[in-house]
């Protein structure tokens, strides 16, 4: 999962594949290893040599640009050191330093802050300032650490420029940034400060915000406020007085809605009617298990019967917490029980692999391409797999986790790996889990339910926390949005399906990653409060990348196929 959060680079757990090295910030070096009572694993192999302790650092800097970064970064820096650099450019120039990286234990807490370890910048303590310009040809930078903890330090790139003509052939930020012309007013904010995207104006592919910022056009009645001031989502297809508009923009007579026919073929006119009406079955019409359709949207457990015989308030015990509110405050690690639907699928000797979703006590839902062979395992092997139901931290099972081994992997049949089309499979459980406060189902919303482009979404699991990152110990969740299917599948290249959502944001940012594949993409009910599962997390091109949202099974057009195997 890509949201801001990072892992503690110091603490691993269940399969890396990367070497990896790790460098002492002195003489001296803890390593502890930590096992859970279950299960015996191959465990791992290491060696260690000396290397000579060798803190030069600092010195004289005197070309047109350069970079500086603390000693050993990335790794720690040690305690008790001090560098100084000092750089001096030519007569005419001033210096801007650019900050890239910027970690340092015990950072400054109010005024009095910076006492520990800091960087000093001509007397001045920088706080992860991204840019500091001096007006002079001359500047000193100065880093010291004290004698407690240490972190990666940071990397800075310092500049000469010409004071009339900073950025030559680049733009000038406000904070004294550059960068490359073609970012200004393209709608991306590059400069850390915003500067490119003030006072533009907008070409030909661009629709002009309310506060004056361009914005591709694309990204206009998408359901997201990219403006930032709303104007974007404004007049989408206005529709005149007397008329309803419809959630795909189109305008229909406002005694059309709610009359049992879906006018919008969206069924969004009959979506906030006050009871069920009885209409022509359709794709976007709820059926009765008595086979009677109905016109409202999602209606199932929404606290209403809408059938005659209510059954679309039967079945309705999913997609609650039990012991927890159901309000969750922003960050990125979530809390215990926030998500009882979430599984971490775990393969013998590689530790977790991919995400499930709890659809009851015996069956998961997960990705088909988590139980493909490839040509050193074979993940389609029952046997290999254990699911933890229940866990919060990778390694620390608690009261309330449940292990289980599986007795059926079903994949779907049609999954095509090349296309990623039918991306999920079945999992049955060796023996039914009784469900409690950290393991509860997930709503499956049915065939006619509707998400709508912009609505909140959460992606959670344990995937890297950044592309080609590490696997993250505590559960992460991350709020996404639905994009428009046809946006997406024009940004993804034709690549997106009827059976696909994607969410995510057009800027970047947020995203699902690998190993969090199999997930659930999960979204609460307007009406009812009820979690349903709207996607399983499938694929992506990299991870948070700007217009490149993540790419989910559509739970919703797979609802028969899940019925056929399961029951549910
Ligand atoms: N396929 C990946 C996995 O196996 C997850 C892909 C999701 N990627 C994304 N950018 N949303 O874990």
């Amino acid at each position: 999962m890509r949201g801001d959060g990072a892992v503690s680079p110091s603490r691993k757990c269940g399969n890396v594949h990367k070497p990896m090295v790790f460098l002492s910030s002195e003489n001296v070096m803890l390593l502890t290893m930590v096992t859970s009572k279950e299960n015996n694993f191959r465990g791992f192999r290491a060696t260690y040599s000396q290397i000579p302790l060798n803190t030069t650092c600092g010195g004289q800097l005197t070309g047109l640009s350069g970079d500086i970064t603390s000693p050993f970064f990335p790794a720690f820096y040690p305690p008790k050191t001090t560098c100084v650099w000092n750089i001096q450019v030519p007569k005419g120039h001033f210096i801007k330093l650019q900050f890239t990286d910027f970690s340092l234990a015990d950072p400054a807490e109010g005024k009095a802050g910076c006492t520990k370890d800091y960087v000093e910048v001509n007397d001045q303590r920088s706080k992860e300032s991204s840019v500091i310009t001096v007006e002079s040809t001359k500047m000193t930078v100065r880093f010291q650490s004290d004698d407690s903890n240490v972190d990666s330090g940071f990397e800075a790139q310092y500049e000469a420029f010409v004071p009339a003509n900073p950025c030559p052939g680049r733009f000038h930020c406000d904070n004294h940034q550059c960068v490359n012309l073609t970012l200004q007013c393209d709608g991306w904010e590059d400069c850390t400060d915003r500067s490119d995207e003030n006072n533009c104006t907008c070409q030909e592919s661009q629709f002009l915000c309310g506060n004056g910022r361009c914005k591709p056009s694309f990204w206009r009645c998408d359901g997201v406020d990219d403006c930032e001031d709303g104007s974007d989502e404004e007049h989408c297809g206005q529709c005149s007085a007397g008329q309803f508009r419809c959630h795909n923009d189109r305008c229909i007579p406002d005694n059309q809605t709610c009359d049992g026919t879906n006018d919008c073929s969206d069924g969004s006119d009959e979506a906030q009617c006050k009871e069920g009406v009885e209409a022509k079955c359709s794709a976007q019409t709820y059926r009765c298990s008595s086979g009677v359709c109905i016109s409202k949207v999602n209606p199932e457990c929404d606290g209403e019967a809408d059938c005659q015989d209510a059954s679309d308030e039967a079945n309705c015990e999913c997609g609650t917490r039990p012991f927890q509110s159901s309000a969750v405050v922003g960050g990125e690690i979530s809390q215990v029980g926030e998500w009882p639907w979430q599984v971490s699928l775990h393969v013998r000797g590689m530790g977790h692999v991919c995400g499930a979703s709890v659809l009851n006590d015996g069956w998961l839902l997960t990705a088909a391409h988590c139980v493909q062979d490839d040509d050193n395992t074979r993940f389609s092997r029952v046997d290999l797999w254990e699911a933890m139901l229940g866990l919060h931290i990778q390694g620390h099972d608690s009261e309330w986790t449940v292990r289980r081994h599986l007795k059926r992997i079903i994949p779907h049949p049609s999954f095509d790996p090349k296309t990623y089309a039918n991306d999920l499979a079945l999992m049955e459980l060796q023996k039914p889990v009784a469900l409690n406060q950290n393991i509860w189902p997930i709503c499956l919303p049915s065939p006619a339910h509707q998400f709508h482009a912009g609505e909140s979404a959460w992606i959670t699991g344990w995937g890297t926390t950044r592309e080609g990152g590490f696997k993250a110990a505590i559960l992460q969740k991350a709020e996404v949005r639905v994009v428009n299917q046809t946006v997406c599948n024009t940004l993804m290249e034709g690549q997106i399906t009827d059976g696909m959502l994607c969410a995510g944001f057009l800027k970047g940012g947020v995203d699902a990653c690998q190993g969090d594949s199999g997930g659930p993409l999960s979204i609460t009910a307007a009406a009812g409060g009820r979690v349903f599962q709207a996607g399983v997390v499938s694929w992506g091109d990299g991870c948070a990348r700007k217009n490149r949202p993540g790419v989910y099974v559509r739970v919703t057009h797979h609802r028969a196929w899940i019925k056929e195997h399961t029951g549910l």
